[in-house]
């Protein structure tokens, strides 16, 4: 109990939550009713039993569907400023958050809307509850690279509003290689890159990544350590992984989490961070990872303090704003 109350004061950074897999069975009710959308659950109970996953695919079918009930900017918005209530509570100081905005725009939601609603959310979460916050684009890689273009076409005249863009979806078969030409275009314009690598594609993906798209970190990038030399160059350019375990075990990437290779990347040198990936689909916000974790692989306070800096020194914050949280 002192290990978990020593978790819960900590102040964290979260580095790797999508936006639309926080919204709670609750919200997803409510957002149907008032939207008159029809949802495929009888009830919460329900909704519950479907989240029973076998793998990335099986959780990417369910999550595209809940999404569908967000179509006003107020939706986003509402979505939004819930999770961030939770982050407060979690001790949440810094979130960068991911959206998919294809998931809406391809329903015919305006990119405007979606962002808009968002980033008024992340604003008086400034204010109100002060969390610091930084928005990620992600394209999804299942869709074509001309589709990422034309959503990054739409995204520059919000530019001001991103600080990073992104790679999610299903990762095996859409290598980083296939969107070199999109993240170049985004690094041009002046943003960050991170994609996910690793999670259930091969080491491959993770050098692809690094090398081709030039990303600050690297999302999940759990199959690192099947490659000695890539472990060598992770290490030597402390490029942070933003690990999410409770994700990982529900997407079977590990069996359980006392298999789960965290603690191993900490003893190789490694910036790993802990996240919570889609909270409201894998029972669990960062805490809850945190302490699960710390329980199942016994990490000490040492390491547990490592993960929570690690995550400021992993986050887009410049060298003084980071000093104000270390
Ligand atoms: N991996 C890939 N795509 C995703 C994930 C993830 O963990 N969560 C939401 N979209
Ligand atoms: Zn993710």
């Amino acid at each position: 109990a002192a290990m978990a109350d020593f978790i819960r004061g900590l102040p964290k950074a979260e580095l790797h939550l999508h936006i639309e897999g926080s919204l709670e069975p609750e919200l997803m009710f409510e957002l149907a009713s008032r939207n008159g959308i029809s949802l495929p659950y009888s009830s919460i109970e329900d909704v519950r039993r479907a989240y029973a996953f076998t793998n990335l695919q099986s959780f990417l079918d369910i999550y595209y569907r809940g999404a569908c009930v967000l179509v006003h900017e107020r939706d986003f918005y509402d979505m939004t400023w819930a999770y961030l209530k939770r982050a407060q509570a979690n001790g949440v100081r810094h979130v960068e958050l991911f959206f998919d905005p294809q998931t809406h725009t391809d329903r015919g939601i305006a990119f405007e809307t979606v962002v808009t609603g968002i980033d008024r959310a992340l604003q008086d979460g400034r204010e109100q509850l002060g969390i610091s916050s930084g928005l990620i684009l992600c394209f999804l890689r299942h869709l074509s690279a001309a589709a990422a273009m034309e959503t990054l076409d739409q995204a520059l005249p919000f530019k001001d509003k991103l600080i990073a863009v992104g790679l999610d979806s299903s990762e095996v078969g859409h290598p980083p290689e296939k969107f070199a030409e999109v993240f170049d275009r985004a690094q041009r314009e002046g943003l960050l890159t991170v994609a996910h690598a690793g999670e259930e594609g091969p080491p491959e993906y993770i050098w692809g990544a690094l090398d081709v798209l030039k990303v600050s970190r690297i999302d999940h990038g759990v199959r690192c350590v099947e490659d000695p030399s890539l472990v060598q160059r992770l290490r030597a350019d402390q490029v942070p992984l933003t690990v999410c375990p409770l994700s990982n075990v529900k997407l079977r990437v590990f069996d359980c989490l006392e298999a789960h290779n965290l603690k191993h990347l900490l003893d190789l040198g490694l910036c790993a961070t802990v996240n919570s990936d889609d909270p409201a689909y894998f029972g669990g916000y960062i805490t809850d990872n945190l302490v699960a974790v710390q329980q199942a692989l016994n990490l000490d306070r040492e390491a547990i303090s490592q993960l929570a800096r690690n995550a400021f020194e992993a986050a887009f914050l410049s060298r003084e704003q980071k000093q104000t949280y270390l």
